[in-house]
């Protein structure tokens, strides 16, 4: 089995002070041949994280990009220019980026062309809401936003996140985890052949010092995709430490 990946989503988080701090406490817990370990920390930390960071095994990534090169998108930030600081992997269509800049599959999908172009590892998230989930409709939904949002030849990393489960302290239960990798890799499969067996899904959504160990030991659970854990260097270290 290959590594897993464990991976802190800091969301609108983080001055430099704070940042520069949590970054301290991970660095040296955090080995060479144990978990993947990658911080995505707001695009204003980056660059000041990228050199602390420089040499260590804890990997960078961003949480949003634009789709293109350049150009006139006031506020955005492209590709090119996260690979310029060294960052590796972006998180892309994230529910609260969906939710709050009306990001569509399309959108997603795009991102991740010029990401991966870039050379950039994309994650991209994907989620059902909790009325999706009650009224039995998550499996179309999650099959809608896969076909939407991964682009052809993707080879990035999924995260499958119920929004439901999202800052709730509400994981989802081991067994709606278990049933919706099954669904998951069946749709990555159906949609890339061959290639859909090997991409990586992560599980996100309230993954804690607590819970990880037994969401981390499900059958093709990747790794996890933290949030709120990932701000606290000692949950965040336990978390890395229940992966394999
Ligand atoms: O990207 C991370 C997720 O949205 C999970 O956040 O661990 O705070 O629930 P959370």
């Amino acid at each position: 089995m290959s590594r897993q990946i464990i991976v802190g989503n800091w969301k609108m988080n983080g001055t430099t002070r704070d940042s520069q701090a949590l970054v301290q406490a991970l660095l040296g817990k955090v080995i060479a041949d144990g978990p993947e370990v990658v911080i995505c920390p707001p695009f204003t930390q980056l660059a000041l994280l990228a050199s602390a960071l420089e040499p260590s095994p804890i990997g960078l990534g961003a949480q949003d990009c634009h789709k293109d090169v350049s150009g006139a998108h006031t506020g955005d930030i492209s590709p090119a220019m996260l690979t310029d600081l060294g960052v590796s992997h972006v998180i892309l269509g994230h529910s609260e980026r969906r939710q709050e800049h009306g990001e569509l599959d399309e959108t997603v999908r795009e991102k991740a062309v010029a990401a991966a172009k870039a050379g950039l590892t994309p994650i991209v998230c994907v989620g059902e809401t909790e009325d999706q989930r009650e009224s039995g409709d998550h499996f179309d939904t999650l099959g809608w936003q896969i076909k939407g949002s991964l682009p052809d030849g993707f080879s990035g990393i999924l995260a499958y996140e119920p929004i439901w489960a999202i800052g709730t302290g509400r994981a989802a239960t081991t067994e709606e985890i278990a049933e919706t990798m099954t669904f998951l890799r069946e749709e990555l499969v159906r949609q890339f052949g061959e290639a859909g067996k090997t991409i990586k899904i992560l599980y996100g959504g309230s993954v804690n010092d607590k819970n990880a160990a037994s969401i981390l030991s499900i059958a093709d659970v990747a790794g996890a995709l933290v949030g709120g854990a990932s701000l606290k260097a000692e949950a965040f270290l336990s978390i890395i430490s229940a992966a394999s």
